[in-house]
């Protein structure tokens, strides 16, 4: 079993996402699999131009010449990968959906009805490897990922692939904050199981999925909690007394 984290911060290895994806992929390592970890951020990757070259001109590559040539092989090697990004406005970042949308040349042009009635594009040359989608947002509840559970369905659709699992937090911004250390401890512990389960049975379970929905301090009151904890540290930064 082979998983590879492809990550969409642009704040790489300080960013809250690669908390998550590590110790994700510290599970996923103990219980057997080989791991990679890719920063977007650091690769080159141009903007799809839409021409379609990929399809008609030189089958299966880009007219252009940068890190996606590369990072296809990889994309194409692993049997999961693991699609980790800061939520952006409710969204994958921009970097995220750049490389996203460079994986056309995965796919293969022509069309046929899928098992759902939808017109669909008919499988690649090589079988897509299943998704995770993961990612992180500043808002402290579970309920501004609605974007990325009907993304990450679509494009399993699409890409006539599986979904392994999902893994969202809200508050996400607490994850690096040495306060809630205890919290952000039991938190990562579940991670870390939902990577060896995806190593082990290919799929994040459902009780673990349960876990990692539960909010990140355990309060009725946590959105106060965090409303009034955020203001405090946004009036500090603003005031130049507090350092990112
Ligand atoms: C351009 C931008 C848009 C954002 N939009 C949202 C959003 O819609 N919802 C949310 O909860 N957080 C939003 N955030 C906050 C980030 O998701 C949050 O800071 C996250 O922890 C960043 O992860 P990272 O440290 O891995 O980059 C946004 C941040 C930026 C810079």
């Amino acid at each position: 079993m082979k998983i590879v984290a492809f990550n969409g911060s642009p704040r790489a290895e300080k960013g809250n996402t690669h908390v998550m994806v590590e110790a994700f992929l510290a599970g996923a390592g103990e219980a057997g699999a080989k791991t990679e970890n890719i920063f977007l951020v650091k690769k080159k990757i141009g903007h799809c131009l839409g021409c379609f070259s990929c399809w008609w001109k030189c089958p299966g590559s880009c007219v252009q010449s940068d890190d996606m040539e590369e990072l296809i092989e990889t994309y194409q090697s692993a049997d999961v990968v693991v699609f980790a990004t800061p939520l952006y406005v409710d969204n994958v970042s921009g970097i995220m959906k750049n490389f996203i949308d460079r994986l056309l040349p995965t796919g293969d042009p022509h069309f046929e009805k899928d098992p759902g009635g939808e017109v669909r594009h008919v499988p690649g040359r090589k079988k897509d490897p299943a998704f995770v989608m993961m990612a992180n947002g500043g808002f402290p509840e579970q309920s501004h990922f609605q974007v990325l559970r009907l993304l990450i369905r679509r494009m399993a659709r699409n890409f006539l692939t599986g979904i392994a699992g999902e893994i969202y937090r809200g508050g996400g911004s607490l994850l690096q904050d040495e306060e809630f250390t205890p919290f952000v401890d039991a938190y990562l512990a579940h991670v870390r199981t939902a990577g060896s389960e995806v190593a082990k049975t290919g799929k994040i379970s459902a009780e673990t999925t349960r876990m990692l929905e539960q909010p990140l301090i355990p309060a009725p009151n946590f959105a106060d909690i965090f409303v009034t904890n955020a203001n405090a540290y946004m009036d500090q930064m603003i005031e130049g007394k507090k350092k990112p």
